[in-house]
């Protein structure tokens, strides 16, 4: 065994609008910390267009422009494209070949049971007729993560179901195939240390923050909404005068002030309280209005967002750079993926030039 291979990181995004924080605490401080500790030997962040193509077959515009949406959105979260290789998924053929050999090993009650896909079956009203290309996609995804011989990849924890499917292909293809060599390696999720990071509820407090349930602060956002958007958050319905006591559970401010908070932000901006659990008591017992722990927790957002939202002015003036960055990498990823696809037809038997003599 070579014990000094470090990992391959791996994770991506479907291009349907510009990132929100739920993406932020569920997935990009993840990166952004794997970045930084640098103990990897590869790390790729997948734009997947292809994946996103599978509900909005009649929407490509919104998929195309969304691509650079979300570029600029890595970028100016802090993703340093000299660290990290940014790519289009579609732009890596080999994905697509490598998908077609697995859907083989994968039933269709299989993926019905996915229960990512339930869910989302269910929001895109896709009960009567399911396109094959959507119930597909986790077929897809595993084709993405081993391509690359992946062995983490940071995600959220809806994406669970797709890791596991990931596992369940390699058993199948090994148990098939019974390769001499190794040929995928089995890749482990990587979730955020929170709860609440997990997941991030929406601002209706309903749901998980989304791009189709309006419930969502962008990392785009200007100072002026992102207030907006939180001032209007759900609170504690039965909170109603500054002195009733407050309820914490379901209350999306403090949900968010988990996810964010840190000490400092106290001595920072309301320092008559030493930490989170302090203000908490307060508005159990009574006493401590909505509007002051909202104000509170826009000073924080605006501080996360403020940085970001000025990388992203300079960004947008350098959109053919970008592009330039994104084209050339998924170039490099196609020579990676295609490594891999040639490994996998060997063992399966399927590499015909074998044939000549
Ligand atoms: N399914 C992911 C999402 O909805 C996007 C994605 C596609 C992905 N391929 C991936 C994530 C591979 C991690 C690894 O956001």
């Amino acid at each position: 065994m070579d014990n000094t291979k470090k990992d391959i990181i791996l994770t991506g995004d479907r291009p349907t609008g510009n990132l929100h924080l739920g993406h932020y605490v569920g997935s990009i401080m993840n990166r952004l910390k794997f970045q930084s500790q640098g103990e990897y030997d590869k790390f790729y962040i997948m734009i997947a267009d292809t994946q996103a193509l599978t509900d909005n077959a009649e929407r490509v515009d919104k998929v195309k422009n969304s691509i650079i949406q979300v570029a600029i959105d890595y970028l100016s979260a802090g993703i340093d494209p000299k660290k990290v290789t940014i790519f289009i998924q579609s732009m890596v053929p080999e994905l697509f070949e490598m998908t077609s050999y697995f859907m083989n090993f994968v039933t269709v009650s299989r993926l019905q049971r996915n229960p990512t896909i339930k869910d989302e079956i269910k929001q895109r009203g896709f009960e009567k007729s399911i396109p094959i290309g959507f119930l597909n996609y986790p077929v897809s995804q595993a084709a993405d993560i081993l391509a690359f011989g992946t062995t983490i990849v940071p995600v959220g924890d809806d994406q669970l179901p797709m890791i596991e499917q990931t596992r369940e292909i390699v058993a199948s293809f090994n148990n098939i195939y019974k390769p001499s060599k190794q040929v995928f390696t089995l890749p482990k999720a990587y979730l955020p240390e929170t709860e609440i990071c997990r997941r991030l509820p929406g601002l209706d407090g309903k749901v998980k923050m989304s791009k189709s349930a309006g419930n969502a602060i962008y990392l785009k956002d200007d100072e002026k909404t992102v207030k907006e958007k939180i001032m209007s958050a759900y609170t504690d319905p039965n909170h109603i005068r500054v002195n009733d006591p407050g309820q914490i559970e379901g209350n999306i401010v403090f949900a968010y002030l988990d996810a964010f908070c840190k000490d400092e932000y106290f001595n920072k901006y309301l320092p008559d309280y030493k930490n989170l659990e302090e203000l908490k008591q307060h508005y159990r017992k009574g006493g401590l209005g909505d509007i002051k722990v909202k104000l509170f927790l826009n000073n924080i957002i605006q501080d996360i967002l403020r940085p970001i939202r000025e990388k992203r002015e300079y960004l947008s003036n350098h959109i053919n750079d970008i592009y330039e960055m994104l084209f050339e990498n998924s170039k490099n990823a196609s020579i990676k993926a295609r490594e891999v696809l040639n490994n996998m037809k060997e063992a399966m038997g399927i590499n015909y030039y074998n044939l000549l003599k």
